[in-house]
């Protein structure tokens, strides 16, 4: 192409990129794998202008800088850098399925933009406390090679100093500026204090700009809410997202997954994971790392603070009660023959037979051997 011409074709698509959003960029795109074949060069000049997702594959070295307060220059988002060593969240089947497709599309992403398709570039993310929403915003930067930048929107949002919203902006503008996962914590912070008398005009504003920012998000960087509250907002804040995941409580084979995750052998997951139905995967985690804290510290075996534990919480209704009612006399037989209680006492005390006491404490001991 005539070098005027191309000079000319360059500022037209800066302008286009700068103002029209994902959308351009995303035509930007198409054309220069349109031109590639027969014009190498203007496809490459055109490259930096959309850095977008082709910068997101390339980028090993994730961005160090993050966007900072402009008086007291400090920095306005938590940045995680991506970890191999992060754990990955247990998940129940759909959510499982649903992560998957992010990070597939994701990966895919330059072979779906030149056929035209945008990877899944928000997630909206709900569900009780502690079923991992934050863990697994840090698992999908961390499969993406991306730095994790999180704020939380309750804070921005009750710390309203005027600032706010400019602070707000920066984020956002870095994040479509720098590959990165962008979480967006407690998100429905942005559904409350809107008729809060003094604040309204500026927190409408600023819920407004939320929004807009949603719609208009560049596949560059991967936006997540998450939110305790999905109820508080409106279809039209959910419809927003390209994908909603909900979190729910973990489900018995959820629970054993977790627990097994941590070394924890078989049937010993299986007897606490019966009896802590309704507990969320954070509880359950620190029980088992409380647990091993408490072996090092007093000496009692992990298994007997876990299944203490396990047994004090209060009845279930995802598992029978015939099988509740097993592990619970399971946890009782297993307890007293850690303590040191001889079978025949258990037998008694229990009221179940000499036999039944021996089978059980094996059974859940062999486990307890494969640990290592
Ligand atoms: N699905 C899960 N699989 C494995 N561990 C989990 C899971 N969910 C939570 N945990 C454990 O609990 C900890 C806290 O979870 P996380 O902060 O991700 O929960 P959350 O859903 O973001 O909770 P909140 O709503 O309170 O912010 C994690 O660091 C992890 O140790
Ligand atoms: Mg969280």
């Amino acid at each position: 192409m005539e070098q005027r011409a191309q000079k000319e074709l360059l500022e037209l698509f800066r302008d286009a990129v700068k103002v029209g959003g994902a959308a351009l960029e995303m035509r930007v795109r198409r054309f220069a794998s349109l031109v590639r074949a027969s014009d190498e060069e203007l496809a490459l000049s055109i490259a930096p202008l959309v850095s977008g997702t082709r910068a997101l594959r390339k980028s090993t070295a994730p961005a160090a800088t993050s966007p900072v307060d402009a008086d007291s220059r400090l920095p306005l988002v938590r940045v995680q850098l991506p970890d191999s060593h992060a754990p990955e969240p247990v998940l129940a089947g759909e959510a499982q399925q649903q992560i998957e497709q992010v990070i597939k599309e994701r990966h895919a992403a330059e072979r779906l933009e030149a056929a035209g398709l945008m990877p899944i570039r928000s997630v909206l993310m709900s569900g009780p406390p502690g079923v991992g929403k934050t863990m697994t915003a840090a698992w999908l930067a961390t499969q993406l090679g991306l730095p994790l930048y999180t704020l939380d929107l309750a804070s921005v949002m009750s710390s309203f100093l005027g600032r706010t919203g400019a602070n707000f902006r920066a984020v956002l503008e870095h994040a479509q500026r720098e590959p990165c996962v962008l979480l967006l914590d407690e998100f429905d912070a942005i559904a409350k204090r809107r008729d809060d008398d003094a604040d309204v005009g500026e927190l409408k504003r600023l819920v407004t700009v939320i929004l807009q920012t949603i719609d208009d998000w560049s596949p560059l960087s991967l936006l997540v809410a998450a939110t305790n509250h999905g109820e508080l907002l409106d279809p039209a804040v959910w419809r927003r997202f390209d994908l909603t995941v909900n979190l729910p409580l973990p489900a018995y084979e959820q629970r054993v997954s977790a627990l097994l995750s941590r070394e924890i052998p078989l049937s010993l997951a299986q007897v606490v994971a019966l009896l802590s139905e309704g507990q969320n995967m954070s509880s359950l985690m620190r029980a088992v790392e409380s647990s091993r804290k408490q072996q090092i510290l007093s000496g009692t075996p992990f298994e007997e603070t876990l299944i203490s534990w396990a047994s004090s919480l209060a009845g279930a209704d995802d598992v029978s009660e015939r099988e509740q009612r097993a592990a619970r006399r399971d946890a009782k037989i297993f307890l007293r023959h850690l303590r040191g209680e001889s079978a025949r006492e258990i037998a008694s005390l229990v009221g179940v037979s000499h036999t039944t006491v021996i089978r059980t404490v094996s059974r859940l001991k062999e486990a307890e051997d494969g640990r290592t």
